[in-house]
């Protein structure tokens, strides 16, 4: 391998928020969604260069960069977009909050999957938008859509669903049949959707591939606003950029609202690495996904070698969502962070019998997190 993803970093004095919100000596934090590692040395060259330069003004997003990404787009994705169809924002996060403020109103209902990534929950209670789960189902060692069908979970003032593929927690990798269902139901009853596709570039199963929610069908791409970042695959999370594709005019207007105002723009920074990312990433993306399948099959392994525990396929990402309802613990986070581990609540994101473990670190911390694990359920 030419990156060694055993090297260990040191994130202590790095104002971590993973890191620095326990008591580091005592816990291993295994929560939040960044990774252990340095971002690909690419990315760090061409941040040292553009340091070099010394010049920090104003910065307007580089004439080539809805190009580079709408090129990059077609290239993993096979995707075809256009670049006048791309928002650069700086976050997704910021891109979740303004489709739903933008694309509902205060009585209209918003349609999330559960489990999901706090946020698009947040994204509604923040906004006072009223919102209906929809439970994700485990078959065969995969959290999909229900099996009962969607259309119960609209009530006739429906009128933005949100989706996450990969999912976080759950890593599913949804195959083109599963989001054809869910493009063509928010087809037929005239519902926005806000597709986060942030884990995108880290598809683990060798038998999968990420497909675009947007990139099924001409209708369903006329009424989804795709947020996607390089900030998780390359691991710069605190420079930060993402965009939004828009192929509708009036989606991307309203995610235009409040953009350089209440929103800042990227840093110019941020332009920078996602820039190098695209044109010189791809093989150290490549070995992180081998490294990423080396921790998965430990985890496996291990976790289901502890009665009680189960864990899903881990489609995508390096999230493990760990199901510990038939060991009937009241609490199985907490005795997790008692015993030294830091995971991320199931309650979190809609589950409280379930921990996630991020899996994005040096296997020597892995095998320590597996131990604890091992310890405080055997
Ligand atoms: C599904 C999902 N969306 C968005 C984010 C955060 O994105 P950003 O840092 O670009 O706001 C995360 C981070 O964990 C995530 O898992």
């Amino acid at each position: 391998m030419a990156f060694d993803f055993d090297a260990p970093t040191n994130r202590l004095e790095t104002d971590s928020i993973r890191w620095d919100s326990f008591g580091v000596k005592e816990v291993l934090p295994l929560w939040v969604a960044d990774m252990d590692f340095k971002s690909p040395p690419c990315v760090i060259e061409a941040l040292n260069k553009r340091v070099q330069q010394g010049i920090y003004g104003y910065t307007h997003s580089p004439h080539q960069m809805n190009a580079l990404i709408a090129g990059y787009l077609q290239e993993q994705y096979q995707w075809q977009v256009d670049p006048d169809w791309i928002v650069i924002l700086p976050s997704v996060v910021s891109g979740l909050y303004t489709a739903v403020q933008q694309l509902s109103n205060s009585d209209e209902n918003v349609l999330i999957p559960n489990p999901v990534y706090h946020h698009l929950r947040l994204a509604c209670t923040s906004s006072n938008r009223p919102f209906q789960e929809m439970p994700l189902e485990l078959k065969d060692d995969r959290w999909v859509l229900p099996s009962n069908g969607l259309s119960g979970l609209l009530n006739g003032k429906t009128k933005l669903a949100l989706f996450c593929n990969p999912q976080n927690p759950g890593s599913t990798v949804f195959t083109k049949e599963e989001l054809q269902e869910f493009g063509d139901f928010c087809v037929q009853n005239n519902l926005w959707i806000c597709s986060d596709e942030i884990h995108a570039g880290l598809v683990l199963d060798e038998n999968k591939k990420h497909i675009p929610l947007a990139s099924i069908s001409k209708d369903i791409s006329k009424q989804t606003v795709t947020l996607m970042s390089l900030n998780k695959t390359f691991n710069f999370p605190g420079i930060g950029l993402a965009w939004a594709v828009a192929e509708n005019p009036i989606l991307r207007k309203a995610i235009q609202v409040g953009l350089h105002q209440t929103i800042a723009p990227p840093s110019l920074l941020a332009y920078t690495a996602t820039m190098a990312a695209i044109t010189e990433g791809e093989p150290w993306r490549q070995e992180l996904i081998e490294y990423l399948r080396g921790n998965q099959n430990r985890i496996h392994t291990r976790i289901s070698a502890i009665p009680g525990l189960k864990v899903d396929k881990m489609e995508g990402s390096y999230l493990a969502w760990i199901d510990c309802s038939s060991l009937n613990l009241p609490d199985p986070y907490q005795l997790l962070l008692d015993a030294g581990l830091a995971t991320s609540p199931g309650s979190q994101f809609g589950r409280d019998q379930f921990v996630r473990l991020n899996f994005g670190t040096q296997r020597s911390r892995l095998n320590q997190a597996l131990d604890i694990l091992e310890k405080t359920f055997s």
